[in-house]
């Protein structure tokens, strides 16, 4: 998340296109609401977060995520990270097993060893997590006394893998949960960044039992500076999450401005960014074929930002990452991702949001060259 020494050709964070930030319009929607509501800043914001962007949040569920529920059912809180620290802080004690995707978002990864969980990764395919895989873990887990408290999954446009999870493997996933009792974190972050292919349905969508807690964000779609995000947690959870999602609602001036503006123009946005991000991202899987293609793999997300590039076997991107950055180019290793914090050596993520395509081809050229001299092209 810092924005401190970053490389010209950044493909290490996951930044959405920044000449797309739609700060005029942010602005506008900003000045109405205060005018329209300004006295209010002399109170407290509700617990929950601004009534009218739970709303939004609930259709927003209705009409993209397939599943029913009201306002009262959304926490508004910072981004999609503070969600999952909740969660995590409310389901977690140290010790306790957490089951995720071999290769997983970094900071899920850090707020788990802040809790002291027992984190596992479960091997996936580009249809996701394997569904065998994930219920052997779970009997071996069990077999020891230690029955796995939670799955946590970004089932859409996986970070850093790139795959979105088939509906059958969804449809899997919940049934094992449902019969080893387990709660689900469903990270639904990237879920608007879509390409191409057809929307699948959330997890939460097929979980009649409740134990999925939902978590999304505004930071894909606006900018990760607004800090807005929110979980819809099973009812009988919400209770427990409220007091650890301590000082308050979240800030008032974001959720009104995030508010006008996702009832005004947001739908128009998110088509004109993935429009933006879907050359970025052929722009990226061409550079790699014309740089890589005799001895990398990728994967071919159908949206989000990042693709997952695997090099031979005897390359270590771990040690080639500062060699890197002295051409100017910006990416994390895989062992950056994996639940054991060492694995994964000759793969890295590369995100494509916010180079420009021209830069896009420049960085990838220059890490070609880099990889070159380490000797990793020679097939
Ligand atoms: C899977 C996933 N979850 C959560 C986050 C946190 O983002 P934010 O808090 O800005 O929504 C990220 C950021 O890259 C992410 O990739």
């Amino acid at each position: 998340m810092r924005t401190v020494d970053r490389a010209k050709y950044d493909f290490a964070i996951a930044y959405p296109d920044p000449a797309s930030v739609p700060a005029v319009d942010l602005a506008e929607c900003a000045r109405l609401a205060i005018l329209e509501e300004g006295s209010e800043l002399a109170v407290y914001p509700h617990d929950h977060g601004y009534p009218p962007l739970r709303e939004y949040v609930a259709y927003k569920m209705a009409r993209d995520r397939g599943f029913t529920i009201s306002a009262d059912d959304v926490l508004l809180a910072d981004g999609s990270s503070q969600p999952n620290h909740i969660l995590i802080e409310a389901l977690v004690d140290p010790g306790d097993v957490v089951l995720t995707e071999h290769f997983v978002y970094s900071g899920t990864l850090r707020t788990l060893a802040r809790f002291q969980a027992d984190v596992r990764g479960v091997p996936t395919d580009e249809n996701g997590i394997l569904p065998d895989a994930l219920e052997s873990a779970i009997v071996l887990a069990e077999s020891h006394g230690r029955p796995p408290k939670v799955i946590y999954t970004i089932p859409t446009f996986q970070n850093p893998m790139g795959w979105t999870m088939s509906i059958e493997r969804r449809k899997a996933i919940i049934d094992i949960a449902l019969r080893h009792q387990i709660a689900i974190i469903e990270d639904d972050c990237y879920v608007d960044l879509r390409y191409e292919g057809k929307t699948i349905p959330s997890i939460r969508s097929l979980d009649d039992a409740g134990v999925v807690s939902y978590v999304g964000s505004f930071s894909k779609i606006t900018g990760p500076g607004m800090r807005l995000g929110y979980v819809i947690p099973p009812a009988e959870l919400t209770p427990r999450l409220r007091p650890i999602k301590s000082g308050g609602g979240v800030n008032q001036f974001a959720a009104w401005a995030i508010h006008r503006y996702a009832i005004s123009h947001l739908d128009e946005h998110v088509k004109k960014i993935n429009d933006i991000q879907r050359i970025k991202r052929d722009t990226m899987l061409a550079a790699l074929g014309e740089n890589l293609g005799s001895v990398a793999k990728w994967s071919h997300p159908e949206g989000g930002l990042y693709t997952w590039l695997e090099m031979p076997a005897d390359a270590d991107l771990t040690a080639t990452q500062p060699e890197a950055r002295t051409v100017d180019v910006g990416y994390q290793p895989g062992p950056m991702f994996a639940p054991d914090g060492r694995t994964g050596n000759n793969y890295a993520r590369l995100c494509y949001g916010y180079n420009t395509p021209d830069e896009i081809r420049e960085g990838i050229a220059r890490l070609a060259e880099v990889f070159d001299r380490k000797g990793y092209l020679d097939a």
